[in-house]
């Protein structure tokens, strides 16, 4: 690394700065000092590292609803982008928002892949495709640490679903780790990335903290010169970590390093130099940010609220996939309408992010309904229908429904009480849902109150949420107590996502009630304390037809429909793809009565969308983030073009999907015994044909592929690059995604069908052409000989095929690689 990204700090130096420690003192900087923050030795000149989630935004060091976060699309969107640049540039949007929050280190991206469409955090991983997913990484790590901010590439590695996450042992073969699991880590290490999270899993047999992979792979093989952080509570035991190459336990100030490691290295059983090698990395990670010595202070590039908007709102159309696209029904050109039907219950609460670490708060949304009124306003009529419920549990309290009993402003009272019920601090707050209250000495209770005006009478339901003992009351008559153990150690679960209890009571119409929830804060109980209300669920049958009677009045129909935040979620995978409630019966019935429905789905991962072929149109907006509705509405409406393409096969129903598994065996191992052969490989092998391929989306005009120019000789080696001439045949600019998949038919070891090798994108005005130029590394051609223990790429004939996605191959050559040395040809 040069001087440049080491902010001037070389091995010397930290060398020097580590001798002046005492053993104590070195190993007391391997364990956070709090939650999100490095410890500090003010005498070397270091300062405290301020580490945050998460990838959808950067939330800082608190959990607090007052300290907004600019909101970007989740990482399937990103991973749907197929544009570096733009990710470079929300990289660096990270980068301000973290300058912006006094934050060093945000904790993205996520490279682990969409092995299983049941992945619960498929949403905050960008692909099933490594070379995808490594490339989309790279380039929001580079947009990132331009700025001085630390990128984290994380969970390394085969954290690819949710169950049992913490003591899974995934079995994969070595070949498969290196081909697929490992290889967007390898293209982190390529980009520079500064810190690696080990994950909580194992991987054959070895829990990650404690790896080979992190030593011999990781650092020795690749060069990683960053520092390792666990995951948070990852790290279980102190020597065999602190051996491996693990740098820093988070969170602290307790791990197991700060309660033992002093005396594991005193009696020899860990090497002092082992301590100090995670000391230098530390403190060069600490020159890069600007902590160590008097530095310059950081910033990010200086982006206006303004910039923010535009950029965030551009990137949700860029990353909009649309799969479907009949008789060109879109986009709708509002001359040409004089009434819209908005229907769904997620045009008007859509789903902006998805659940867990990842979590932010954005300043504020534009809703879906929000974006398509604005631009229709003054030219047509919007009819909003929201459909039957679906049927989840109440959402917290906020202060668009609630005021603060105290003070009458919109909000919440949160005030923490002693053991005899005295109040020990009160705040005012503006949601029902406290991850984090500031804690005073000797608080035993917190309690969340709220006036609620009823807009509708009938049976309610409340709801509390945490772990311990809970209870719920109503003008001070008791409506739940109860105590609610904790029976997980998932950080995720237990601080951020826990269960919610409910219970229901009659409420008479506008007649104001006091809810008060209070939760006993005993040791192991997490931090989260949840206070929800919904009102009485409409009758479904006259939800539906209320929209079917819209849709039927209206030019077009857009029905939004998704998953909701008790599906896709940190800490548990999901048990199917069926959108929920009567989501599917509600996109039949209006296209029944109208021609022109679109469905725009708004979830993070596969969906199951059974009228697909009723419809006229169907759009994925994945979570978009923010600017949801301003993006949604340029792309519906024609503004902007639906740039994305698929990241991630989308299966028809989940039964024909090849790979699903995520739940370990009893032995508590998990086989990736597909090998090689996930996402679109898996598909071509089984000969199955899904919804919707990888790499499909359909822009707004239409490409003819006039030309091929690629090499028909390479040898082993050297990549290659194929000239794609295009011409754009229809009447918009648009933008097309050139891809290029290879295969080896008589390949001497197991191949997938056909592996995606490169893709370039190009623009063009109507009837204008353009020349995309796929670089294929030299990568692609190669596989991991465990016999060898080394990369082999084996001489012979393959097969060049180049398309708009695994499913649609527009040309195809051969292709015959020779032994290494023979240069690029043709
Ligand atoms: C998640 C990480 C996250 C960390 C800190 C863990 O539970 O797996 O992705 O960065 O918490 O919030």
């Amino acid at each position: 690394m040069n001087d440049d990204t080491d902010g001037g700090v070389d091995d010397e130096m930290t060398d020097r700065l580590i001798e002046k420690l005492s053993p104590a003192r070195r190993i007391r900087l391997l364990t956070g000092a709090t939650t999100w923050r490095t410890a500090a030795e003010p005498d070397i000149g270091l300062g405290q590292l301020v580490l945050s989630d998460g990838p959808a935004g950067v939330r800082g060091e608190s959990w607090d609803e007052r300290r907004t976060s600019a909101l970007l699309p989740s990482a399937s969107a990103l991973g749907a982008l197929w544009d570096e640049e733009l990710l470079e540039r929300l990289g660096g949007l990270l980068a301000t928002e973290a300058a912006r929050k006094g934050v060093d280190v945000v904790l993205a991206p996520t490279l682990n892949l969409h092995r299983s469409p049941l992945g619960g955090r498929h949403f905050e991983c960008f692909s099933e495709d490594p070379e995808l997913t490594g490339r989309t990484g790279a380039a929001l790590i580079r947009g990132i640490q331009a700025h001085k901010v630390a990128a984290t590439a994380k969970h390394f590695v085969a954290n690819d679903a949710e169950t049992d996450r913490l003591t899974v042992d995934v079995r994969v073969a070595e070949r498969v780790l290196r081909e697929v699991y490992l290889a967007p880590f390898e293209a982190a290490v390529e980009a520079g990335v500064w810190l690696v999270m080990a994950a909580y899993n194992s991987v054959n047999g070895t829990t990650m903290t404690a790896s080979d992979l992190l030593g011999n792979v990781l650092k020795d093989e690749w060069g990683f010169d960053g520092a390792v952080v666990s995951d948070w509570a990852a790290l279980r035991t102190a020597e065999e970590p602190a051996r491996a190459a693990l740098d820093l336990a988070m969170p602290g100030p307790h791990s197991p390093w700060a309660e033992s490691l002093a005396a594991a290295v005193a009696d020899g059983r860990v090497p002092l130099e082992a301590v100090d090698d995670k000391v230098r990395r530390l403190l060069r990670l600490a020159g890069r940010v600007g902590a160590l010595g008097p530095g310059a202070p950081r910033r990010g590039p200086a982006v206006s609220v303004r910039d923010t908007r535009a950029l965030l709102r551009r990137a949700v159309a860029a990353g909009s996939v649309l799969v479907r696209n009949s008789g060109d029904v879109l986009p709708l050109d509002p001359a040409a309408l004089s009434t819209v039907a908005v229907i769904g219950a997620h045009a008007a609460t859509p789903r902006v992010q998805g659940g867990g670490s990842a979590g932010v708060h954005p300043s504020g949304v534009v809703t879906p309904l929000d974006g398509i009124r604005t631009r229709l306003r003054g030219r047509a009529r919007v009819l909003h229908a929201p459909g039957p419920s679906l049927g989840v549990p109440p959402a917290p309290v906020d202060a668009d429904r609630c005021t603060d009993p105290r003070t009458d402003t919109p909000g919440v009272l949160v005030r923490l009480l002693d053991e005899h019920g005295r109040e020990l601090h009160a705040e005012h707050r503006l949601s029902g849902r406290q991850l984090e209250p500031t804690l005073v000495p000797g608080a035993h209770t917190v309690e969340i109150s709220a006036v609620l005006r009823p807009r509708c009478g009938g049976e309610w339901t409340f709801g509390v949420g945490g772990f311990g003992r809970m209870t719920i009351l109503l003008d001070e008559q008791v409506l739940l107590d109860d105590d609610f153990p904790c029976r997980t150690d998932d950080p995720a679960v237990v601080h951020v996502t826990p269960p919610l209890h409910t219970v229901k009571a009659v409420l008479a119409p506008r007649r104001p009630v006091v809810l008060v929830a209070r939760r006993e804060l005993a040791a192991g109980t997490g931090r989260a304390t949840i206070l929800a209300a919904a009102p009485p669920e409409e009758d479904p049958d006259a939800a539906l037809a209320a929209a079917v009677d819209a849709a039927r009045r209206a030019d077009a129909a857009v029905v939004f429909v998704g998953t909701t935040e008790h599906t896709e979620t940190e800490g548990h995978d999901r048990t199917g793809l069926a959108l929920g409630g009567r989501q599917d019966a509600l996109v039949r019935a209006v296209a029944a009565v109208n021609p022109r429905t679109v469905v725009v789905v708004n979830s993070g991962g596969p969906v199951e969308l059974p009228w697909r072929e009723e419809v006229a149109a169907v759009l994925l907006a994945w979570f978009p983030g923010q600017e949801a509705g301003g993006g949604i509405a340029d792309v519906l409406f024609g503004h902007a073009e639906p740039g994305g393409r698929l990241p991630t096969t989308w299966a028809a129903s989940l039964a024909d999907a090849p790979v699903t598994a995520t739940r370990p065996a009893a032995d508590g191992t998990l086989e990736y015994t597909e090998g090689l052969h996930i996402g679109h490989r898996a598909w071509l092998r089984a000969g199955r044909t899904p919804a919707y391929w990888f790499g499909h989306g359909l822009g707004y005009t239409t490409w003819a592929y006039e030309s091929v120019a690629a090499p028909e000789q390479v040898a082993a080696g050297s990549g290659f690059t194929v000239r794609v001439g295009l011409r754009n045949t229809g009447r918009r600019a648009g933008r097309e995604v050139v891809q290029v998949y290879l295969a080896c038919p008589g390949s001497a070891v197991d191949r997938p069908e056909r592996w995606f090798a490169g893709y370039a994108a190009v623009r063009a005005e109507p009837g204008g052409t353009a020349i995309a130029e796929v670089a294929v590394p030299a990568r692609a051609l190669r596989y991991w000989s465990e016999a060898d223990g080394g990369w082999r790429t084996e001489p012979g004939t393959y097969r060049l095929l180049v398309g708009r996605s695994a499913g649609d191959v527009r040309w195809e050559d051969s292709l015959t690689v020779t032994e290494e040395g023979g240069g690029e040809v043709g």
